[in-house]
C-alpha cells in the first residue's frame, strides 16, 4: 500500500490474530477508523475501534453489515482472520482412514466459503481508486508444491481452496480495480486455541505471539502492491507457490 490506511474492517477480529491486528493498527499514526467484526461483537479499548456482531451463516447479516459501510466513503484495508483447524468435535487427521464427510464439509464451510462469501459482500466497499488492499489470513500447508508432510487432509484442501478462490477474485478485481489488491497471508505459527494442541513438539522460540504476528501481517500488508494481487505471501514477506 502507497499510504497509511486510514479506514480498516477486520473481520475474525475474536480471534487471536484478528483481535492482535485490532489493538495493533489502533496503535499506528494515521489511522483513523477500525470496524471490527466478530461473531460476539468483541469490545476493544480504542476510541477508534467500532465493534459489530457478525454471522458468518448469515448471508442476509453480511449483506447488512457491509451496508453500514455505505456511509464510511471507502476502506483502504479489509483482513478477513476467520479460520479453524480443530472443532469441538474435530481434529485434523493424520492418515486417509481418519477422513470423514463431516470433516471434510466443516472444515471447507469455515476455511473456504465463510471467508468467500464475506469477500464477496464486503471487498465492494474497498476505496477504488487509490490502492487498497483485501487480505485473506491463509496457511502455508495450503500450498500444493509446499507439501511434504501430508496429513490435515481437510484443513490442506480448504486452504488451497481458499488460495485458489483468492488467485480467481485477483482476476476479476484486476478487470474492474486497478489500484485494488487482494492476497493470502500465512502469518506463521502463532499462540492461539487454534495452534495450541500442536505446539508440544515445536521450537518455542518459532511460536509467535499474536501481537508479533499482527506486526508480520502489517508488514506484509504495507509491502503489498496491485501487481501482487492474488498471490500468497508468509509472514516474513517470502511468496510461498501455489
Ligand atoms: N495460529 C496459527 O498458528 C496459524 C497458522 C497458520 C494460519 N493461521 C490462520 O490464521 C487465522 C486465524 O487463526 P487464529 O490463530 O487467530 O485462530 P483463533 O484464535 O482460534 O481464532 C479463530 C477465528 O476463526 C473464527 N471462527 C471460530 N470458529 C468458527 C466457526 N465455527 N465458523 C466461522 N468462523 C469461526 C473466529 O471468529 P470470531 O472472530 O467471530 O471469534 C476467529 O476469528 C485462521 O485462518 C488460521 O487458519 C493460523
Amino acid at each position: 500500500m502507497q499510504s497509511v490506511p486510514e479506514q480498516i474492517v477486520i473481520i475474525g477480529a475474536g480471534g487471536s490474530i484478528g483481535g492482535a491486528l485490532v489493538d495493533h493498527y489502533a496503535t499506528q499514526p494515521g489511522v483513523k477508523r477500525i470496524f471490527a467484526f466478530s461473531r460476539e461483537g468483541k469490545p476493544f479499548s480504542s476510541d477508534l475501534v467500532q465493534s459489530f456482531k457478525l454471522d458468518y451463516y448469515d448471508e442476509a447479516a453480511m449483506a447488512d453489515a457491509a451496508a453500514h459501510l455505505d456511509e464510511v466513503g471507502g476502506v483502504d484495508l479489509m483482513v478477513v482472520t476467520t479460520g479453524v483447524l480443530h472443532t469441538e468435535d474435530i481434529m485434523p487427521e493424520k492418515a486417509l482412514h481418519d477422513l470423514t464427510a463431516h470433516k471434510f464439509e466443516t472444515l471447507f464451510r469455515i476455511d473456504t466459503i465463510v471467508p468467500a462469501l464475506i469477500t464477496k459482500h464486503f471487498i465492494g466497499h474497498l476505496r477504488p481508486d487509490s490502492e487498497s488492499v483485501f487480505a485473506i489470513l491463509s496457511a502455508r500447508v495450503g500450498s500444493i508444491s509446499d507439501n511434504n508432510l501430508g496429513g490435515w487432509y481437510a484443513y490442506r484442501c480448504a486452504k488451497a481452496a481458499l488460495n485458489m478462490f483468492i488467485k480467481n477474485t485477483s482476476i476479476e478485481l484486476a478487470r474492474k480495480h486497478k489500484h485494488q489488491c487482494i492476497v493470502g497471508i500465512h502469518p506463521g505459527t502463532v499462540d492461539s486455541p487454534l495452534s495450541k494442541p500442536f505446539q508440544a513438539h515445536l521450537d518455542p522460540k518459532k511460536i509467535f505471539s499474536p501481537a508479533l504476528a499482527a506486526q508480520y501481517v502489517q508488514k506484509v500488508i504495507s509491502d503489498t502492491k496491485p501487481e501482487d494481487s492474488g498471490k500468497i505471501y508468509a509472514w516474513d514477506g517470502k511468496e510461498i507457490s501455489p
